[in-house]
């Protein structure tokens, strides 16, 4: 397994929790197609599709978590953006490339360690401080 979901880092809001969890059971599974693909390679068309969907998931991850920021002018949203932007920039250039296997080593090898990094601690605080303001998920309002 690449990434063991017991040992990822939680926050407080479930609704985050479960957007992390189904990155991280997309990544394992990308790994298990990817060592099966050495024998079968008609999981190909699998794994095209995953990167695909993984990038949209990742995309309304970003989009989801920068949306509840605003809703509480949390300071550190430009701070947070920025780390979602560098990445996604990163991802969405070697998803234009014709050759996925680039890809393919930047979600094995580099995501897992960012991803575990960013929500032990941006998206840890920035969980908090959505907690604290009531706000649970991205189509809730502010408590009053
Ligand atoms: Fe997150
Ligand atoms: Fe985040």
């Amino acid at each position: 397994m690449l990434i063991d979901p017991d040992d990822f880092p939680r926050v407080e809001l479930d609704f985050m929790n479960r957007v992390h969890d189904e990155e991280v059971a997309m990544l394992n599974r990308l790994a298990d197609l990817v060592t099966q693909r050495e024998t079968d390679p008609a999981v190909q068309a699998d794994i095209d599709a995953l990167l695909n969907a993984f990038l949209t998931h990742m995309r309304r991850h970003f989009a989801d978590e920068e949306a509840m920021m605003r809703r509480i002018a949390f300071p550190p949203y430009p701070v947070h953006k920025q780390e979602h932007d560098r990445v996604l920039d990163a991802l969405t250039a070697l998803h234009e490339q014709t050759d996925r296997r680039e890809l393919e080593r930047f979600l094995l090898e580099e995501l897992p360690g960012w991803l575990d990094q960013h929500v032990a601690t941006m998206d840890m605080i920035t969980a908090r401080f959505l907690a604290m303001q009531g706000v649970s998920e991205p189509g809730d309002n502010v408590e009053t």
